[in-house]
């Protein structure tokens, strides 16, 4: 008996979740300051980081996890685009000088290329509020107070010094150094998969989801693929184009950074994202059909080309 084919590689999206990709872009079009109010340059500098490219993973995730537990989707806009703008504003600190001093970035130059340094961590300083604002404000999100603050805390949470700014902070203190597997871990959980596991989190609060099993095979699931998204961004440093990926390719190396790569060998980090896929796939299967999405996106991470 001839063993069953491998499944397809998922580099592309299904129509349903380049739709709620679609519907990304429109909300953040609107959420955002338009560019003849002033400050001109600063609302320019903010519109350039969020706007036109990306894969909007993020709010993906907040759509289909919100979605499979009832929402509508005018009830998820305002927490997609939340963690859309936050992760908009880490893009833009991560590249500057002082960090990972990239010059381009979704097939574009850097917002501190194109606005300068200056301008740059304004933006990102503002596109941070505004995530804030825009959670606390919007009217179409239909929750009682208590919930909205409790969004408002896990996305807060999710972007501070025991979330993405705490492992940046990790990522350049390990730079030159070689780190154990825990603390490789440790660093990716932080930088990376406190966000996604908010967006995932933000979903279901907004749908009012309150069962314990149920969140609790979510959080294992946005374990498994925060991990696996940037096990992969560390196999696309290496064996990506810098066309198809928008990001200067081999850069982790050539910075001297702790990757999945660097400390496990490529062989073995593909290993290990296939094994967090499965994991993740597995987690959600309780909910059944209603994890669809979350099963696509989660092969998508493991198999996406930039
Ligand atoms: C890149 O994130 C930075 C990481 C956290 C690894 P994405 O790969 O989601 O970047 P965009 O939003 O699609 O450009
Ligand atoms: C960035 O990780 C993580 C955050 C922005 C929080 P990387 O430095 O690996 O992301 P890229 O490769 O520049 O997109
Ligand atoms: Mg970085
Ligand atoms: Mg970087
Ligand atoms: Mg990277």
């Amino acid at each position: 008996m001839t063993a069953p084919a491998a499944p397809a590689p998922v580099t592309t999206l299904s129509a349903v979740l380049l739709a709620y990709s679609d519907r990304a872009e429109t909300e953040l079009a609107r959420f955002l300051p338009a560019d003849t109010q002033a400050p001109i340059e600063l609302h320019r500098a903010m519109r350039y980081a969020v706007l036109g490219g990306g894969k909007r993973l993020r709010p993906l995730l907040v759509y289909a996890t919100g979605r499979a537990f009832g929402a509508a989707l005018s009830e998820l806009d305002a927490a997609a685009a939340a963690v859309e703008i936050i992760h908009a504003y880490s893009l833009v600190h991560d590249d500057l000088p002082a960090m990972d001093d990239d010059d381009l970035r979704r097939g574009r130059p850097t917002c501190h290329i194109a606005f300068g340094e200056a301008m740059a961590i304004l933006a990102g300083d503002a596109l941070q509020a505004l995530a804030f604002e825009r959670l606390a404000a919007d009217p179409a999100l239909r929750v009682d107070a208590a919930v909205r603050v409790e969004m408002l805390r896990v996305l807060g949470a999710a972007c501070g010094s025991h979330g993405m700014a705490g492992g940046q902070a990790l990522d350049l203190a390990a730079v030159g150094k070689r780190l154990d597997a825990a603390e490789l871990e440790r660093m990716h959980a932080h930088k990376t998969g406190a966000l996604i596991r908010a967006s995932i989190r933000l979903g279901a609060l907004a749908a009012g989801c309150r069962d314990e099993g149920e969140l609790a095979a979510l959080e294992r699931y946005g374990r498994d693929i925060g991990l696996a998204f940037q096990i992969r961004d560390d196999i696309l440093d290496i064996e990506g184009d810098s066309g198809v990926i928008g990001k200067t390719a081999g850069k982790d190396a050539a910075n001297d950074k702790p990757t999945y790569p660097a400390i496990h060998g490529v062989a073995e980090s593909r290993r290990l994202l296939a094994e967090l896929t499965g994991d993740a796939i597995a987690a959600v299967g309780p909910l059944g059909a209603r994890a669809t999405e979350l099963v696509e996106i989660a092969r998508f991470i493991a198999d996406r080309r930039s």
